[in-house]
């Protein structure tokens, strides 16, 4: 069964050496570069970047990554882009976030935050944490909760939680997550 796990916002990243990764591009992505962890940029793998997701994904296989976590199914162009468009209009709410093996123009990671917004303060909400089934064990994984942990900061949460099911609580303890509480569902 799910478990919930928590963190404190502030994220414990090993290096700092200040450099920013977004590359130039037109689409300009679903948030600023401003708030991709210099860090995270720099701990990844040479022609690794951490990036907003951009509409252009569509092509860079962002769906494809997220088939390791979930049925995708077919998902048209048209159909991404509405979606997408309305993901861009919710202000501040919505963080998707991709890492990108430029060195072959493919996405190999992803995850989201979504930022709840309550009268007493702010809590951010991690979801759809994906690496590709060849680029798992690089420290990818870590690399995306690290990253979406700076935004979190970053946008004033004072916590950040997750459900992740039992075979993956090792990995978000590595992350810095602890076990938090108990997940209750009502499916409609
Ligand atoms: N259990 C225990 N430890 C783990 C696990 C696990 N399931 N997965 C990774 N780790 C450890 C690694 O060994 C590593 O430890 P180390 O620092 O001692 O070497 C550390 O966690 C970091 O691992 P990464 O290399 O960053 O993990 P990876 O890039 O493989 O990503 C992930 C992990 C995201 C769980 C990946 O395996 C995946 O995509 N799985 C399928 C989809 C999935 O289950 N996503 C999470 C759903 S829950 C949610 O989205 C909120």
């Amino acid at each position: 069964s799910p478990v919930v796990l928590a963190a404190p916002a502030a994220a414990v990243v090993e290096t700092s050496n200040g450099s920013s990764s977004a590359a130039a591009d037109t689409d300009a992505g679903l948030f600023s570069s401003d708030l991709i962890s210099p860090a995270v940029a720099a701990a990844l793998p040479e022609g690794y970047v951490v990036r907003a997701l951009r509409r252009s994904d569509y092509a860079t296989g962002f769906l494809d990554c997220l088939r390791v976590l979930t049925t995708v199914g077919d998902i048209s162009e048209a159909a991404f882009d509405d979606r997408y468009a309305w993901l861009a209009r919710q202000d501040g709410t919505y963080y998707v976030l991709v890492i990108e093996d430029t060195n072959v123009g493919k996405v190999v990671g992803t995850g989201s935050l979504i930022v709840e917004r309550k009268f007493l303060g702010q809590v951010g909400h991690i979801e759809d944490i994906a690496v590709d089934k060849d680029q798992q064990g690089k420290k990818l994984g870590l690399r995306v909760i690290q990253a979406l942990d700076y935004i979190a900061e970053q946008v004033g949460c004072y916590k950040t939680i997750l459900d992740c099911s039992e075979a993956n609580e090792g990995f978000y303890v590595k992350c810095g997550f602890r076990r938090a509480g108990l997940e209750m569902a009502h499916y409609h």
